[in-house]
């Protein structure tokens, strides 16, 4: 269960969100869709910036990966290949009273004294509900209140003035048969399917059922053939992909955190199999050496994620890992590893990197019937590859780095009364507007020049935001609270009220609020450095 601290500090980070524009709920005017968040203007920028980098890390900056964007929809067989149809289900119960859903997996276990009923019969009409209801009450709590859910529940039975049949009890110790909230019983659990059901075409018949991806991989593995032929790659080389994907999760939570549409970056890398690999010398440096085994290649990848994760702001003290128990694994894993974050509701997973082994190739080869062998010249060997996943979720990111990035400061303002300072302290990689640009005031048409032909100069190169409106301080307050890393303020030493300082404008840093003087011409270069 979350503190109330940590709701209140995620109370505070929705609504800076929405004042800001960095996350809005989905169809809010009509009072909004559960599951499904939309971007405003802010928050559009910082997940593009994420997905960019990503991009440029992991394949525009390697020999070893190519990149592939496929649609959402597909043969719907490749999800009977890959197990999705028949496993892709989490454990649903609902409750017998409110009939709200749950996840069974994800109920707290409780105890207390389970009321038994074996029915109830109308005090006013021959009507009679034989069908058999308990509820739960922690220990010490008043019977009155089990009766009165019990009630409750037989007159949605049609049973309007109940009186309760058959009462007995009995002390039960963590179970998660009966809903926390109200202590009623739960149906009995059962698999829930979560992908999102479509039908290709004009009918509406089973023959025309597709489901919307709820991963990007599979059309990774499908198209892999196609991929070899043309990138002109030898084994080891990945392929990867960012697009989205969607979940008909039973209960989306935590804010963006579980969605039912969100965004995966995932990277499908196929290696040798070990026994071929092994036949060659290893290890050696990664990529230049071809021939590592896929634990080596496993670990080299988680490494080279939580580095990337560094380079974004979110450093190793505020991330974690888990690596998951033979019995977590999912059913084409031989090992996973997540690499989490701590939120304020939690410590929770960011992204999970998978050795998948040889599980989805051999799947497509055996529905598609067409071979995903490759031939190794260096072996002379035919073999199908093996495969390590990182895979990770833009929208669990974004979060992340919010959450990271929400600071508040005491601090004094320009008439020396104690203020909060709220500053977003994205990192300048990221940061949805790189620069500020004030002039120092807005009725004199010469600051104004000035400042717009800065604006010019540097919008060319990166996203700016220009604001003349009130007090500099006030303005400086709300570039922090949109995680803007620096500002420039044009004054009168700008026009050479100074002799030399003419040209010169003030750089303002958003996080130590220190300022220094810098040429209009080295503001380029400079911010560039911090930004790339
Ligand atoms: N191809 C492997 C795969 O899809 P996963 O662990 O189910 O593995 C990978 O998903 C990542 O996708 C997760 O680590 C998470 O970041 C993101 N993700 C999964 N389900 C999500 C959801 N309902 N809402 C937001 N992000 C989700």
């Amino acid at each position: 269960m979350a503190e109330p601290k940590a709701n209140e500090h995620m109370e505070k980070i929705v609504s800076l969100c929405k004042r800001r524009g960095f996350v809005f709920q989905s169809s809010e005017i009509y009072g909004g869709i559960n599951g499904f968040w939309d971007y405003g203007p802010l928050g559009a920028e910082l997940k593009r910036n994420v997905k960019d980098f990503w991009w440029r890390s992991m394949t525009q900056k390697r020999e070893d990966v190519v990149g592939l964007e496929a649609t959402i929809i597909m043969h719907p067989k490749i999800w009977e290949a890959s197990g999705h149809t028949s496993t892709f289900s989490d454990p649903m119960v609902d409750c017998l009273l409110t009939k709200k859903r749950f996840r069974s997996d994800q109920i707290d276990p409780q105890s207390g004294t389970v009321y038994f009923y074996s029915g109830a019969k109308d005090s006013t009409s021959e009507k009679v509900s034989s069908e058999a209801y308990s509820v739960l009450i922690g220990n010490g709590k008043h019977p009155d209140h089990a009766r009165k859910i019990a009630r409750q529940f037989y007159t949605t039975r049609g049973v309007a003035n109940p009186e309760l049949l058959g009462e007995r009890t009995e002390l039960i110790e963590g179970t998660v048969r009966y809903n926390p909230g109200n202590g009623s019983l739960f149906t009995e659990p059962r698999p829930f399917n979560l992908m999102f059901k479509t039908y290709v075409g004009p009918v509406e018949s089973e023959d025309n059922v597709a489901y919307l991806r709820p991963e990007t991989a599979q059309a990774i593995f499908v198209q892999f053939k196609n991929v070899l032929d043309v990138a002109r790659q030898k084994l080891p080389f990945g392929i990867c992909q960012i697009g989205k994907a969607f979940r008909n999760e039973i209960n989306p939570r935590n804010f963006t955190f579980r969605s039912r549409e969100f965004e995966q970056m995932e990277l499908e890398f196929f290696i040798k199999p070990d026994e071929t690999a092994s036949k060659s010398s290893f290890p050696g440096e990664p990529g230049t050496e071809p021939s590592w085994g896929w634990e080596q290649w496993h670990k080299y990848w988680v490494e080279e994620r939580v580095k990337w994760y560094e380079s974004i702001g979110l450093s190793r003290d505020v991330l974690d890992f888990h690596w998951q128990q033979k019995s977590e694994l999912a059913h084409y894993a031989k090992a996973t590893v997540d690499i989490l974050y701590k939120f304020p509701f939690g410590t929770q997973e960011l992204e999970g990197i998978a050795a998948r082994g040889d599980y989805d190739l051999t799947q497509h080869q055996k529905f598609s019937g067409k071979s995903m062998a490759v031939f190794d010249e260096e072996t002379k060997e035919r073999f199908i590859p093996h495969v390590i996943e990182p895979s990770a979720g833009v929208d669990r990111l974004i979060l992340a780095l919010i959450c990271n990035a929400y600071t508040e400061e005491e601090t004094t303002d320009e008439k020396g009364l104690k203020e909060t300072r709220i500053v977003m302290k994205l990192h300048p990689r990221v940061a949805p507007v790189k620069v500020g640009i004030f002039p120092l005031l807005k009725n004199k048409p010469e600051l104004v020049k000035k400042a717009q032909e800065v604006r010019d100069l540097l919008r060319a190169e990166m996203p700016v935001f220009y604001d003349d409106a009130g007090a500099i301080g006030r303005r400086y307050r709300r570039q922090d609270e949109a995680g803007t890393p620096f500002g420039v303020t044009i004054d009168f030493d700008t026009l050479g009220e100074t002799p030399d300082l003419k040209d010169t404008v003030t750089l303002r840093d958003r996080d130590s609020m220190q300022q220094q003087r810098m040429a209009i011409g080295d503001l380029v270069p400079f911010l560039l450095s911090k930004i790339r």
